[in-house]
Order: structure tokens, then C-alpha cells, then sequence
């Protein structure tokens, strides 16, 4: 194909036909395997540094990414920090994949539930608000009907859309993780509901699919040995969306979660 002179207007039409067509991510020729980790570009002489230490360990590059999350996690003494320090994470691979901006959490950080879904969608990217969209919608309403509105701090397993709206691999997941397990530090919910199998599996660390841990009550303890929390999984409200029958058991799970706070409220005030 001859190269042709750059006409921005045309680009933009077209760009702008492929959008309103449904076109979220750009391909190249050759396929990428999106699924395996890519480390964020860094100076050569760290890529150096890297290099070696690598040697040394026989470890991943990856593991450069999650130090960098738990030193910045670390250091942020607030949520609104926190969402300052994911803004400013490099390390996860999914920045460099098409997302808008950083995407943290919405609702009350003084609540007693923290949700967590899987990774924000193009609503989510365009907004920088996790669960805005129709899935979103449908958990507002679940949340409102239980009584938890004023209750839930929503976020999700990783920060950045994914592209097209693929599930997050365990990297990416790995490469977040300090951020979310800094979050329940610092909020301290009473009880996580884990939204959908990329949610369940990276939190309860199981194969298991979620038609098998959904509904169960489980424990998210972190390695800190002072944290621990406990968690039950359910359906993903896009799920939902696509199988309104399954309505039922998110809701019967819906109904355990505010029982449960019920309860934790009840022993507090004892
Ligand atoms: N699905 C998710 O898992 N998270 C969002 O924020 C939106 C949709």
C-alpha cells in the first residue's frame, strides 16, 4: 500500500464511524498475546539494573512492578492518597493498552462493605468511576433494594480497562493487588462481596468457578497477619445483565451480605 499524505479530518471521520461502530481497541498485523506480561518501558540503565538482578533471582520483571505498587501503596496514609498513588503507578501492564486514566473506587469509604469487581469497561475509562455503566446500574439497584446504598465502597481488581473487555490476567491482577490490599487497611470494611470469577479467584486464591464459591463465606487475610476480612463471591452484574434467571442467587447473596452486616453491627454495639 502507498503511504498516503495524513488528512487529520478524514482520520478523525473515520476513527470517529469506527467508534460509533463499536471499535474499542486497535489491532496490529500480527497477534499479540495480551495475557503475558510486558514490563512498562524503563530507562536502559534500570533495564541494566533489572537485567541482573534477574539474573540473580531467576525472577520476573513483573516483580519489579509489584514492589513499586506495595512501596507506593505503602506510603499512602489515606484512600484519596491511595487513588493519588495509583494514578501514579507505571507497572501494570494494561496503562499501555488504550485506557483513558486510572479508574479507583466510588460509594462510601466509610462503609462497611467494599465490593470488588474485575476491571473497569469503556464507561468506566471514559468516566474514571468503577461500576457507571449498565452493570453498575444493576448493583445500584441491588445495593438500594438490600438497604447497602449508603454502605458500599465499590472498586476492582485492577485499575485500567482491559482491552475489549477481557477479564484481567493474574499479572495484571498481581501488579495491582498492593493498592487493593491497601485499600482494606485503610477503609476496614466489615465484610467484601467479591463481584464475578476474575474477582473470586484473584481474592480467595482458587481455581474454583464462581457457580461453585458464589454464596459461601470466605476469609481475604492478608500476609500483614493483622488483616483479615470476611469475603463471599457472587455473580457479576454483567452477568446478570445476559442471564437475568441467575438474578435469584445474586440476589439470595445480596441478602447474606446485608444479614451479615446486620450481625457484625449487632455484635458491635454489645
Ligand atoms: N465491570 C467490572 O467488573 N467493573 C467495573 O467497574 C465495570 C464493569
Amino acid at each position: 500500500m502507498t503511504p498516503q499524505p495524513l488528512d487529520t479530518a478524514a482520520t478523525e471521520a473515520l476513527l470517529a464511524f469506527w467508534r460509533d461502530a463499536g471499535v474499542d481497541a486497535c489491532y496490529l498485523e500480527e497477534p499479540v498475546d495480551r495475557t503475558v506480561f510486558v514490563a512498562p518501558p524503563v530507562a536502559q540503565s534500570v533495564q541494566r539494573a533489572t537485567a541482573s538482578i534477574t539474573a540473580l533471582h531467576g525472577g520476573m520483571v513483573g516483580a519489579d512492578a509489584v514492589g513499586e505498587a506495595r512501596r507506593l501503596a505503602a506510603a499512602a496514609s489515606t484512600l484519596d492518597e491511595l487513588a493519588e498513588a495509583i494514578a501514579a503507578f507505571e507497572g501494570c501492564p494494561l496503562r499501555a493498552m488504550g485506557a483513558k486514566q486510572a479508574v479507583f473506587a466510588r460509594g462510601n469509604p466509610k462503609g462497611s462493605v467494599l465490593l470488588i469487581g474485575e476491571a473497569p469497561g469503556e464507561t468506566e475509562d471514559l468516566r474514571g468511576q468503577p461500576f457507571v455503566g449498565q452493570a453498575g446500574q444493576l448493583l445500584d439497584r441491588m445495593l438500594a433494594a438490600a438497604g447497602l446504598t449508603d454502605q458500599a465502597f465499590i472498586t476492582n481488581t485492577v485499575f485500567w480497562k482491559t482491552p475489549g473487555g477481557r477479564p484481567p490476567t493474574p499479572q495484571e491482577q498481581a501488579a495491582c493487588a498492593p493498592f487493593l490490599e491497601r485499600a482494606l487497611v485503610l477503609m476496614k470494611p466489615k465484610a467484601l462481596l467479591l463481584l464475578g470469577a476474575a474477582s473470586a479467584k484473584a481474592v480467595l486464591q482458587t481455581n474454583d468457578g464462581i457457580m461453585k464459591t458464589r454464596g459461601q463465606w470466605r476469609e481475604w487475610r492478608l500476609d500483614d497477619g493483622a488483616t483479615s476480612v470476611p469475603a463471599m463471591a457472587t455473580l457479576h452484574p454483567a452477568f446478570l445483565l445476559r442471564q437475568p434467571q441467575a438474578k435469584r442467587v445474586a440476589w439470595a447473596d445480596m441478602l447474606s451480605l446485608a444479614a451479615r452486616l446486620d450481625t457484625a453491627e449487632v455484635e458491635q454495639r454489645a
